[in-house]
């Protein structure tokens, strides 16, 4: 018999249910997307997000049934994010997740968001054999993960200030783009040449698996005041396409130098900076040059959604995984803890 399971995501500027089977057959993703309600602020407001998760999360869970053609009855359980996320947002998809399985008297399945995002590779690639490396980009990490097998996360190495993520959002806000950054800064940055404008890359100590981002986020804001102040002409293009390079080439070595350490079967990319295509490309190709097979999930599973989250939720199923109805918000949580 199958096992179809309710995923449910609030932990940041979407509200997000999917219906999947299996672990990995996705019979429905809904994605609202609050992305118009921040923009006029410049980011996301953690209590106007709340507020959007409390109206949206029933007609979304309503949606994500309908639409895998199920209905309550038909769950097997509920996987939900609880952490890491801003904490009025997690709460919501949390309460809502806790009345399903309360009221059908089905496991709830608390997953960190972190670890649904790495299982967005499984979504693609089922049959994944370990150990894998996973590089997770978002908003809020940069976290070099090594999975020797499921539910056994070592961080090898983190952003010491700024989340890859994060940069980009800065970086698109001097640059005049809107929120959120990434995608914006991409699409300028097909307009500009990356070698134009060479921006400094921190590789940190010979040893350490350790990103930052800050410095090279400052001597982006540096180069635009002084061209300012001296009345030069800025491609802005240029300067989207060099700060982008940057950031791909640290990552990319990194994941690489970490690769030819621990000799992962895989490597893949998660988080949604992983929609990032020139990163994408630039990971694969150099993955496969150095001998690794590299997965990284398509731009729809990179960026927060709640088929990940019923993915990494059914194995923690598999394994008898379940949450008691206690379960709270866990706004700080990390990679390796739950
Ligand atoms: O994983 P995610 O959707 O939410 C968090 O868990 O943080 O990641 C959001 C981050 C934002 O910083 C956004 O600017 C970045 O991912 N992002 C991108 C792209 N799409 C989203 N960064 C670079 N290129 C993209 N195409
Ligand atoms: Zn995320």
């Amino acid at each position: 018999m199958s096992v179809i399971l309710l995923g449910v995501e609030t932990s940041c500027d979407e509200t997000s249910a999917a219906v999947v089977e299996d672990g990995v057959i996705v019979r429905s993703n809904i994605i609202a997307s609050q992305v118009d309600l921040h923009r006029k602020f410049g980011g996301v407001v953690p209590e106007i997000a709340s507020r959007r998760h409390l109206e949206g999360i029933n007609p979304v869970l309503q949606e994500a049934l309908a639409e895998a053609g199920v209905t309550f009855r038909d769950l097997h359980g509920v996987a939900v994010t609880y952490g890491p996320g801003l904490a009025g947002a997690l709460l919501v998809g949390l309460m809502a997740a806790k009345t399903v399985a309360f009221a059908l008297d089905i496991p709830l399945i608390g997953v960190n968001h972190l670890e649904a995002h790495i299982h967005a590779n499984f979504l693609i690639e089922p049959n994944l054999s370990f150990p894998v490396l996973c590089l997770v980009v978002s908003g809020g990490h940069t976290d070099l993960v090594f999975i020797s097998r499921l539910g056994d996360y070592r961080l090898l190495g983190r952003t010491r200030d700024d989340a890859a993520g994060e940069a980009f959002d800065k970086v698109a806000r001097v640059l005049g783009l809107g929120y959120p950054g990434g995608p914006q800064v991409e699409r300028l940055a097909r307009d500009g040449n990356p070698e134009h404008l060479f921006f400094p890359r921190a590789y940190l100590e010979e040893n350490t698996h350790d990103f930052s981002f800050s410095g090279l986020k400052t001597a982006v804001i540096n180069y635009l005041e002084k061209s300012r102040r001296e009345g030069r002409e800025v491609n802005l293009a240029d300067v989207a396409a060099g700060f982008q390079q940057a950031v791909v080439d640290v990552l990319v070595d990194k994941v690489l130098a970490a690769a030819e350490v621990h000799r992962p079967a895989r490597i893949l990319l998660a988080g949604g900076v992983a929609a990032n295509r020139t990163l994408a490309k630039a990971l694969k190709e150099r993955a496969a040059a150095a001998g690794f097979a590299g997965t990284v999930p398509p731009p729809a599973f990179c960026t927060d959604n709640a088929a990940m989250v019923a993915c990494a939720g059914y194995y923690r199923y598999l394994r008898g995984g379940f949450s008691p109805l206690t379960l709270n918000a866990a706004p700080g949580l990390g990679m390796g803890c739950g």
